[in-house]
């Protein structure tokens, strides 16, 4: 098949200087054209990581651009890339812009160098957030923009990886989106625009929580390997989640720095432990924490999660001023609302929570930015959030204070080498923490 004429007339807002990899014509002779009419401002999306969150971003951002187009998948997982790709084909809306023939599924440790090298434009990074800083580093390398999942790492060697590949992004005008969802959602961005033009006054303290059940547990199967065992549950093992603190609760870490205009706290103390799953039960995460953060000015987050069946749940941010209260309702009911000192209420959100679809409005944002020539940049507070996580961990499981620099300077180093990574051995399961013995590294 021969190169479009318009191939060669690509804005370079889409294919970026920082690009190395020629893949206008690659990506054409692999994909030949169906009901999707490609042109000089198609976006070509990379899916790495066909899991729940993955496939819905892609189904997201096909559905906000028609002029986008999914044109390579992968997964470590053969069925979990099928049953995505298949999933997807069939979807009435964006079906059609899943231009993913069998020659652009990769599966395998190395099935995200084989998308991004697929001649895409951006790529999205929906694993396991231990791979994070790995599959970032190469697609900035490549010269992709990326929308990344939150976290972004789960111990502060993957931050530190991370923030380089952020000012390499920076360096070669890519654009980073980030996956925190409620920095999207119009009517937390209408509370937070008070919280941030001081209608509650001075923040005095913080509230946060993500109080829910039981988190997913596959079923083990005896015929997986250490590895296999391990991925089907990551949620589970540190080095793959970083615990639900940071894998989960993380959205309330963020909402709590987005209060603070994203500085970072000085400093951390934190409780933990898994105190109701049975001792046999797959991993080794905590079940409950209780984190407080602290600014220089005396100004404390207080947060609290669990995964524990059976009761209350509740997630919500609340955010004390001297003049009032905001309440950031998330998923609850009620409204965001704002309320004097007294309890008055002087502000609600009147607008529909879920409209417009805060997941659709990130890539709606990003891919919009990418084609306007000035690609959106959210690396560094996103690395920052999730690295506010990492410490919150850090204090818990050692039973320690962690200051912000202890915690970005840690020696802890969780994930593998890429050259380890094998489906016959995996990390070995470290004992559950202890804080006041497991060691501060
Ligand atoms: N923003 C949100 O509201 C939100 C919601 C859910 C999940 N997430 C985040 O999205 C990410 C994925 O979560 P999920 O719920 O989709 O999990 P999932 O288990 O459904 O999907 C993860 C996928 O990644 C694959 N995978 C694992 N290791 C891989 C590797 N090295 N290379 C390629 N593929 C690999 C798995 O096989 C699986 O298909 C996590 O970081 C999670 O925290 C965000």
């Amino acid at each position: 098949m021969n190169q479009p004429e318009n191939q060669t007339t690509r804005r370079d807002f889409i294919k970026t200087t920082g690009a190395v990899i020629g893949g206008a014509l690659t990506t054409n002779l692999i994909f030949p054209q169906r009901t999707f009419a490609e042109n000089s401002e198609t976006i070509k999306i990379g899916l790495v990581g066909c899991g729940g969150r993955g496939s819905g971003a892609a189904k997201n951002a096909l559905t906000v651009d028609k002029n986008a187009v999914l044109v390579a998948m992968g997964d470590v997982f053969p069925d979990q890339v099928s049953k995505s790709r298949n999933n997807l084909k069939a979807q009435k809306d964006v079906g059609a812009q899943v231009q993913v023939d069998e020659e652009n599924t990769f599966t395998g440790f190395d099935a995200y160098k084989k998308v991004i090298d697929a001649g895409v434009d951006v790529v999205i990074l929906a694993t396991p957030p231990g791979f994070r800083p790995l599959h970032m580093k190469y697609a900035v390398k490549q010269g992709k923009h990326v929308f990344c999942e939150k976290p972004i790492c789960t111990d502060a060697a993957g931050y530190r990886s991370f923030m380089e590949s952020v000012a390499e992004a920076k360096q070669k005008k890519l654009g980073i989106a980030s996956g925190f969802c409620w920095r999207s959602n119009h009517a937390e961005r209408a509370i937070y625009n008070k919280i941030l033009t001081g209608e509650i006054g001075e923040i005095r303290s913080l509230y946060g929580t993500y109080n829910t059940g039981d988190p997913r547990i596959v079923k083990v199967n005896p015929n997986w390997g250490p590895m296999e065992a391990q991925l089907r549950n990551w949620m589970h093992f540190v080095w793959l989640s970083g615990d639900h603190l940071v894998e989960q609760a993380i959205h309330n870490v963020d909402l709590t720095a987005w209060a603070m205009g994203d500085k970072m706290p000085t400093k951390c103390i934190a409780h933990g432990g898994r105190q109701i799953r049975p001792e046999n039960m797959v991993g080794h995460i905590f079940d409950h924490f209780s984190i407080v953060y602290e600014w220089d000015a005396g100004v404390r987050g207080f947060l609290f999660c669990r995964q524990q069946a059976g009761c209350a749940s509740e997630n919500v941010q609340r955010v004390y001023g001297s003049k009032g209260t905001a309440n950031v309702m998330l998923f609850q009911p009620a409204p965001c609302h704002i309320a004097d000192l007294k309890g008055k209420p002087t502000w609600k959100y009147d607008g529909d929570k879920n409209t417009p679809n805060m997941y659709e409005v990130e890539h709606a944002e990003f891919l919009d930015s990418i084609r306007k020539g000035n690609p959106r940049m959210d690396g560094e507070w996103l690395a920052n959030s999730s690295m506010m996580g990492v410490m919150g961990r850090m204090a818990a499981y050692t039973g320690q204070e962690v200051t912000w620099e202890d915690a970005i300077n840690s020696k802890e180093s969780l994930v593998p080498d890429e050259a380890d990574l094998t489906w016959d051995k995996a990390p070995a399961v470290p004992p559950l923490a202890m804080p006041g013995k497991t060691p501060f590294i």
